[in-house]
Formats: C-alpha cells, sequence, structure tokens
C-alpha cells in the first residue's frame, strides 16, 4: 500500500477535477497532521486523505448519505487494496454511515475533510484567491460564522480537539500544509 497505487485508485474512480483536487489537500492536511500525532505513519494517514472520498462518483450518497464510505471500503476491498484501519478511518469521515470515529487517525479524517473545504472557501473571498494569502486569523473569524461555508460541519473540524490538537494549532498547520501542496493542487 502506497501513495502511487492511492493515487492511481483515486484518478481510475474519481474523474472529476474538483474531487481530485479536494482529495489531495486532505491528504497533505493529514501527512501534516501525522507528523505530529503518529510520526511512523505519515504515508498511511496521507492515503486516508487521498481515499476518503473515493466514491464519489460511484454512488448515489446526496440522496443516501449512509453509502458514502461504505461504498468506498467495497471498491478497495474489490481492488484488493488496503486493511481494516485504512476501511475505518474512511468509514469515520461520514457519521451518517453510523460508524463513529475512535482513533487518531479517525478523529483527524473526520475533521481534515471540512476544514480543507473550508479554507479553500476562506481564499475565495481574497483577491487572489490563493490559499498562501489566507490568514490564520480569518479561518478563526469565519469558523464563527454560522452563515459563511455552511456546508463545513463545524463540529466535525473540532473532533481535531480529540486527537489533543487544539483547533487554533490545526488551523495554521493545515493552511501550512496547503500553501506546501499548492502545485499539486493547483490554488
Ligand atoms: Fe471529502
Amino acid at each position: 500500500m502506497n501513495r502511487e497505487e492511492a493515487k492511481d485508485l483515486l484518478f481510475k474512480y474519481v474523474k472529476g477535477e474538483r474531487y481530485r483536487t479536494h482529495s489531495l489537500m486532505v491528504e497533505a492536511i493529514m501527512r501534516k497532521l501525522a507528523e505530529k500525532l503518529d510520526p511512523d505513519n505519515v504515508e498511511l494517514w496521507g492515503i486516508v486523505g487521498i481515499l476518503h472520498d473515493l466514491d464519489e462518483e460511484s454512488c448515489d450518497w446526496v440522496n443516501n448519505p449512509p453509502v458514502h464510505g461504505p461504498t468506498s471500503v467495497e471498491i478497495l476491498k474489490k481492488e484488493g487494496f488496503g486493511d481494516e484501519v485504512l476501511y475505518n478511518a474512511i468509514l469515520a469521515h461520514n457519521p451518517l454511515n453510523g460508524y463513529k470515529a475512535g482513533t487518531k487517525l479517525e478523529y483527524a479524517c473526520l475533521a481534515s475533510d471540512p476544514m480543507s473545504g473550508f479554507i479553500a472557501a476562506v481564499a475565495k473571498v481574497y483577491p487572489d484567491g490563493k490559499v498562501a494569502s489566507v490568514k490564520e486569523k480569518s479561518v478563526l473569524k469565519r469558523f464563527k460564522e454560522e452563515r459563511f461555508a455552511q456546508g463545513a460541519n463545524r463540529s466535525y473540524m473540532l473532533a481535531i480537539e480529540r486527537t489533543g490538537i487544539e483547533l487554533e494549532d490545526f488551523v495554521p498547520l493545515a493552511l501550512e500544509a496547503l500553501v506546501e501542496a499548492a502545485d499539486e493542487v493547483s490554488l
């Protein structure tokens, strides 16, 4: 199980540019979190990010939210890729399928998914639209504005605190990760 294989699977099953980019953004945040929380498993944490939305185009999650996650696990099993640790982390990012996060890896995936979208939404408000221009303070300010980027689930993002990292430290970490990854994710 390595990064290149995970990326090949992402590109095989997800054709939309938006979700490919989103998946690589979540990968970048997950790798940065792993450097702090689980330095021996940075690659695995990144792979969770790459594959967490693998079933995006393979199931009707809009009308049937619980299938988002389990369908990715089915695809991965069919492909002979991954193990229970990876599968459970993918399941954990969508509590609507019934699986509840319980490990640091699982909380990290639950929190990194909406954080990537939230920072992208904050970046869009800036004149150059670049994540490099985004200030930590404005992310935290927007976080408190309920009507801003309502699709980004605040309680999921706050789940990062279950790993021992406070939201105030998660935001700069995620910003740094996204700026470093900007070439690949073209933000
Ligand atoms: Fe996602």
